[in-house]
């Protein structure tokens, strides 16, 4: 069966599209079928991994496209459903749609008749809470909820503990808080070990061990490939590796 997960937090910059590419490809490298879906109009998804496209997300929604031609090459068994701002046109539709409840049915119904051929559907959620990440939230399972270290210790983990709690409770939604993912994560910083601390306390199982912060993600993301490709001795590798296995081994 289909594995449906969203990386979601609304807060941006947290590295939701760096942990789909990385992910994405960390599984595909394994022999699994992956389809990644950006659901962002600032489209990093089709830009970190270097991928052109004809058709869009926006084409899919519209029903300019059948999805499965929607769906591009991006790596072996990795393909992509790539955005760009025109998605902003396709949720501006989505608004005017007379049925409301069919808009917010759209993506999950059209992904729906492309999943089969795939083992994981990873969506890249966009910052902000928009009716097409409510739509997002309709179709996946499972959430992966990056956070970064370092806003945590900025604005308190509390108030953030308890964001994360509402986040998998939307209407209408199947969802589970399936993994909280520390990102950014320092362990020469004390701070860090103490915030990751409460969150294994709160979270237990449901913690992820963290990627730890690493330029060389940055630069695979700006050179257009995956930190396996583009540096695979880098902690960055090292820990997208570990999150890899823990998923395949929840599987
Ligand atoms: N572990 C990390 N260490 C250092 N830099 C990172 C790490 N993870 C991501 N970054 C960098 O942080 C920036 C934001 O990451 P990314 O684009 O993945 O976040 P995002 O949550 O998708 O952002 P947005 O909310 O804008 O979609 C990028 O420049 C990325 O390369
Ligand atoms: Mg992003």
């Amino acid at each position: 069966m289909v594995r449906r997960i969203g990386v979601l937090n609304y807060k941006g910059g947290t590295g939701k599209t760096t942990t789909v590419v990385n992910l994405g490809a960390g599984l595909a490298a394994r022999g699994r079928r992956v389809l990644g879906v950006d659901l962002d109009p600032q489209g990093s998804l089709a830009t970190c991994l270097g991928v052109r496209y004809t058709y869009s997300l926006t084409h899919m929604l519209l029903g300019q496209a059948q999805p499965y031609n929607c769906a591009v090459h991006a790596r072996p068994n990795f393909d992509l459903i790539a955005s760009d701002s025109s998605l902003l046109q396709a949720e501006g539709e989505m608004w005017r749609m007379r049925d409301s409840k069919a808009a917010r049915q759209l993506l999950s119904n059209r992904l729906r008749e492309m999943e089969h051929g795939y083992d994981y559907v990873l969506l890249d959620f966009s910052p902000s809470a928009s009716i097409l990440s409510e739509s997002g939230l309709r179709y996946v399972r499972e959430l992966i909820v990056p956070v970064s270290m370092g806003y945590l210790a900025m604005v308190g983990t509390r108030q953030v503990i308890e964001t994360l709690r509402h986040i998998a409770h939307t209407p209408g939604s199947h969802v589970r808080l399936y993994l909280i993912l520390p990102t950014r994560y320092s362990s020469r910083l004390k701070k860090d070990k103490e915030v990751l601390s409460i969150l294994r306390h709160h979270f237990e199982e449901r913690l992820a061990d963290p990627i730890r912060a690493s330029v060389k993600l940055t630069e695979a993301n700006s050179h257009h490939m995956t930190i396996f490709e583009y540096s695979p001795r880098s902690t960055g590798a090292a820990d997208y590796t570990r999150l890899v296995e823990r998923v395949l081994s929840d599987g």
